[in-house]
Formats: structure tokens, sequence, C-alpha cells
């Protein structure tokens, strides 16, 4: 279950949030529990994660390890901060910063160099779903992101599906149009590296997921866990989506 916070909270009102947080899910070892802050504030959020098992990770890293790369981060200072994970191609990212599929390959292969947990983000804009291309879309996302990676390095990585009509408008997907889009996932990872890889990759669903949805979405098989945005903001609504 993993909470994407997106442009939200300083670094007080990052602590603000675990403070509440921590003791709402201190019992719960059903899942693994990750916050994405912004990056400026993960060391503030790792320190106020320490000693439980929640977790960290960033919204973003570029794919050289250090450089004249003015306003990027590397995997690597992700890593020393004491993040384990990293977003990579959220739909904002592909839709306002030219994120493409070739840059979330790149970002995926350095994101594992540096021994971090990438989780790929992928999904259909409503004209490509309303004009049937939802499959196509899904198909070259996953294949241009994971292109030349063994079945190996495959089972390191998380796939979140998000489709982008879904994403901060309450418009969540029915738990079956989650569902066939999650199989659809499942069925291009078995092409393209075999049964046991797809058996075992965690495919997370994100879009609109709140407290009330959870539970229908979770029933589905496909379904992993969720990356949620909004209601990640809240540590009551956060702690409810985890204990679902
Ligand atoms: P949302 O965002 O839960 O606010 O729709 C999900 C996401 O963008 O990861």
């Amino acid at each position: 279950m993993a909470g994407n916070w997106k442009m939200y909270k300083t670094a007080a009102e990052t602590c603000a949030f675990f403070h509440k947080f921590n003791p709402l899910v201190a019992g719960s070892a059903h899942c693994e529990i990750v916050i994405c802050p912004p990056s400026v504030n993960l060391s503030a959020a790792v320190e106020a994660t320490r000693g439980t098992r929640i977790e960290t990770g960033g919204q973003n890293m570029f794919w050289e390890k250090e450089g004249a790369f003015t306003g990027e981060i590397s995997g690597n200072m992700l890593k020393a901060l004491g993040s384990k994970w990293v977003l990579i191609a959220h739909s904002e990212r592909r839709q306002y910063f030219g994120e493409t599929n070739e840059n979330a390959r790149k970002k995926i292969l350095a994101a594992l160099d540096s021994g971090l947990t990438p989780v790929y983000c992928v999904g259909e804009n409503l004209d490509e779903r309303q004009t049937g291309g939802t499959h196509q879309v899904l198909e070259s996302q996953l294949t241009g992101g994971w292109a030349g990676l063994s079945a190996d390095r495959f089972s390191k990585i998380v796939i979140a599906y998000e489709p982008c009509w879904a994403i901060g408008t309450g418009k969540v997907a029915t738990p079956e149009i989650a569902a066939e889009a999650h199989r659809f996932i499942r069925d291009q990872v078995r092409k393209q590296f075999g049964a046991e890889p797809a058996a075992a990759c965690r495919i997370l669903y994100g879009g609109s997921v709140k407290p009330d949805n959870i539970r229908g979405l979770m029933a589905q098989p496909d379904i992993d866990g969720a990356l949620v945005g909004g209601a990640s903001l809240d540590p009551d609504s956060f702690a409810s989506i985890v204990n679902f």
C-alpha cells in the first residue's frame, strides 16, 4: 500500500502526519506500507518512520548517477537517505514533464542499479479508453519500460496501473474495469517473462482509491495493492486504506 504525496506537505506537516499515522498501522503486518513524499522531505519522513515498518520512496529520479543535471536527483541519493522505493513515469510526469517510455526504461534500470524498487506507472487517458486504445497503450508503455530487462531483474519491479481519467477525479475505475486491465498487464508479463514472474508480479491499482472503495478493488485477485494520492495525505484515511 503506497501513498504518493505529490507536491503536498512541508517537513513539519510530514512529521505531524507520521505522529498520527504510525500508531494507526503499528499492528498492520499484512502488507508493505510506503509513503513517497516530495524529495526535500524524505529525510524528515525517514526520521519519523524509524523503528516502524513504514518505508519511504521517491516520486521520481534521474537515470545518471551524478553530474551536471541541475534540479535532478539520483537513485543513489534516494538510497543514501534510507529510501527503498521510487515511482517511475507517474502519469503526471508523462503529462507535464515529457516523461517517455524510453526515459522510464533508463530510470528503471538506474533504480535497480541503485538497489531501489521501481514502481513503474502505466495507464491510458480518457480519450484512449473511449476509442478502444487501452490495451495498445498499456502494451507499448510496458514493453517500452521493461525493454532489455531479464526475468530476474524484472522480478524486482512493481507495476502500478493508473488510468489517467481516474487520477484525482473521484472517478475510480470499477473493480471490474481495473481487474480487466490488471489481467491484461499480467498476461503481457507472462508473454514476456513467463508464468512464474507473471504470478509473482505485484500490480498496484491507482486512481481515486478511498477508504470506501478499497475493499472492492482488493477483492480482485489480480489487484495486489494500491497507489494512493489524495487519500494518503490524511493519516486516518490512509490508515483505513492500509487496514481495509
Ligand atoms: P489519486 O492519485 O488517488 O489522488 O487519484 C493517485 C496517483 O496519482 O497516484
